[in-house]
């Protein structure tokens, strides 16, 4: 039997050690076990095979790339697992492309006799291997057929993990954008609303708010804070105050729950009113500007490519002692995450049900945000 690698989503820096961690790890304990890896997301799993994948890789496959960002296996989403809502006038035409789908990934992986599929991605992937998985039994009910999952994600918001990988490096990356940001609106004493990636949580804005020292945060799930008039009270009390400059960090998802003008609407308050153009002397300036791509890039950092490699490990004791090292064997499909420094093992069906993990307004670093940050009550 052989034992399936692929990444899956939106690209994350220290997926390529997670990806060299299991093989390493899969290698180490049985020299003879076949890895397969399937390029380009799931896409890799219903294409030609030969075209798709490399099987029975070695050594070289996975040597120089612990350094490198991005996914050396590539990955991508395939929209034909994602179905409209059944009243949709092409439902049926969807569910037949996800069938066929299905199927030819099904004969693929049994064709290469693959018995465990290792899945390294967020929510939305976990959501299309579990797919993959059933289809799978479905088809070939007496192979046996497993999906791990490791989490790999800058959004951070998986059950089952304090941690996934990509979110370190891309905090790094976000807080040394608002570093290099202060350096020009300090000089024009300006503010500046910056739009960082996160479309349904907004952990990543809030605690690069809270590393870069942002003024104000804004983020989805917390509605309050998408309040343009709270916003500018607490600037009108920096202005008081003699701050000189403001850093705004929203999370992409504002705009999808708040209006797509979110941004503009702020720019426009903030610059015309009259509190602030009073005690400035002028008028606000105010500058948007985003981070976006850019945070998922890089090299990973020395916390993303540990998680990876804890991870990966995880992975690979799961798919060859049906468990981790030393613990109890977990049947059905699951996530390898992390507590503290330990790997743990969730179903995956309930990292599923349990994600995306959101913030709210009791969460520690939510709570921390609020009392770090401008407000109109702060007295001093
Ligand atoms: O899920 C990770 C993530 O980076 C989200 O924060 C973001 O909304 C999304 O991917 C954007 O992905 P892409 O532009 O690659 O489709």
């Amino acid at each position: 039997m052989s034992i399936g690698i692929l990444t899956s989503g939106g690209d994350a820096p220290g997926m390529n050690a997670a990806v060299r961690a299991a093989f390493r790890c899969l290698k180490m304990r049985d020299p003879d076990c076949e890895i397969v890896f399937f390029r380009d997301g799931f896409r890799g799993l219903a294409r030609r095979l030969d075209s798709s994948s490399d099987r029975n890789v070695d050594r070289r496959a996975v040597r120089d790339i612990i350094h490198r960002g991005g996914t050396f296996i590539g990955t991508g989403r395939v929209p034909e697992l994602l179905l409209p809502g059944e009243s949709h006038p092409s439902y049926a035409e969807r569910v037949a492309a996800r069938d066929d789908f299905l199927k030819v990934a099904a004969i693929n992986l049994y064709q290469m006799r693959v018995d465990n599929l290792i899945v390294i991605g967020g929510d939305g992937s976990f959501c299309g291997a579990r797919i993959i998985g059933e289809a799978f039994r479905q088809h070939f009910p007496r192979r046996p057929f497993r999906v791990i999952g490791i989490p790999g994600t800058i959004d951070n918001d998986l059950h089952g993990t304090e941690y996934s990988i990509g979110y370190d490096t891309a905090l790094n990356n976000v807080v040394d954008a608002i570093r290099k940001l202060r350096d020009t609106i300090e000089s024009h004493r300006r503010a500046i609303i910056l739009e960082v990636m996160g479309n349904t949580s907004g952990w990543l804005a809030l605690q690069s708010a809270i590393a870069g020292g942002a003024a104000v945060v804004a983020i989805p799930e917390v509605e309050e804070t998408w309040d343009h008039d709270r916003i500018v009270r607490s600037l009108d009390a920096g202005v008081r105050r003699d701050y000189r400059y403001f850093i705004i960090v929203v999370a992409e998802g504002v705009r999808r729950r708040a209006g797509e003008d979110w941004c503009e609407g702020l720019k426009r308050k903030l610059e015309s009113d009259p509190a602030i153009e009073s005690h400035l002397g002028h008028p606000m300036e105010v500058r948007i500007n985003s981070v976006g791509h850019i945070a998922r890039g890089g090299s990973p950092t020395a916390l993303d490519n540990t998680l990876a490699g804890l991870l990966g490990s995880g992975a690979a004791d799961v798919a060859q002692l049906g468990g981790l090292e030393n613990q109890d064997p977990v049947t059905g499909d699951v996530m390898v995450g992390c507590r503290g420094p330990q790997a743990i093992v969730t179903p995956l069906d309930e990292v599923i049900a349990r994600s995306p993990r959101l913030v709210t307004r009791d969460s520690e670093l939510y709570v921390l945000s609020q009392r770090l940050m401008l407000s109109a009550e702060q007295p001093f």
